[in-house]
């Protein structure tokens, strides 16, 4: 027997295809890219939550002279949200990028380390989290739930 994974999301062609909201929250998570603190890649990454109460916060990547040390703005995010809004679920997650070496014209997806974290805070809250991927310009697409990217997740019930 063979089993797969299958999942749709959507994709927008540019930034003027999206809904008021989620192209403010985008927008939101580019200018918050530019607060990032990474000097090292130069590659600068903001995440904005939306938060089911409709309260918003930002993440940054946060780059360290001992390079492991550094934190993607997904994970920073996660740890604000869980310091400050400990209860509340997130709607949605908006991520997007800035850099010196690289031009904002497609989307980033976040790394696998992040979607552990991810699908952990889903979890934990349980209420779906959205995102949306864009960059400055070009595609964007739209995910319903984290959780489509970690297929065979890790999770607590697995322990
Ligand atoms: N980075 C993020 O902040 N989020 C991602 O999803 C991918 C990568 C950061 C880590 C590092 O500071 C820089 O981008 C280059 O990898």
């Amino acid at each position: 027997m063979k089993n797969q994974f299958v999942y749709t999301f959507e994709q927008f062609a540019s930034l003027d295809e999206l809904g008021e909201h989620d192209l403010h929250l985008l927008q939101m998570a580019q200018q918050a890219s530019r607060l990032a603190y990474a000097p090292y890649s130069r590659f600068r990454v903001g995440a904005v939550a939306r938060l089911v109460n409709g309260e918003t916060l930002n993440g940054t990547n946060l780059e360290n002279a001992s390079f492991p040390a550094g934190i993607c703005a997904e994970r920073v995010l996660l740890s604000a949200l869980s310091a400050i809004h400990p209860k509340e679920p997130i709607d949605t997650i908006a991520i997007s990028y800035s850099g010196d070496d690289v031009e904002s014209d497609h989307y980033i997806a976040p790394c696998g380390i992040c979607r552990q974290s991810l699908v952990e805070y889903e979890q934990r809250l349980q209420h779906p989290i959205r995102l949306i991927l864009g960059g400055l310009t070009g595609p964007v697409i739209v995910i319903d739930s984290v959780s489509f990217l970690l297929p065979l997740a890790f999770t607590n019930s697995s322990l």
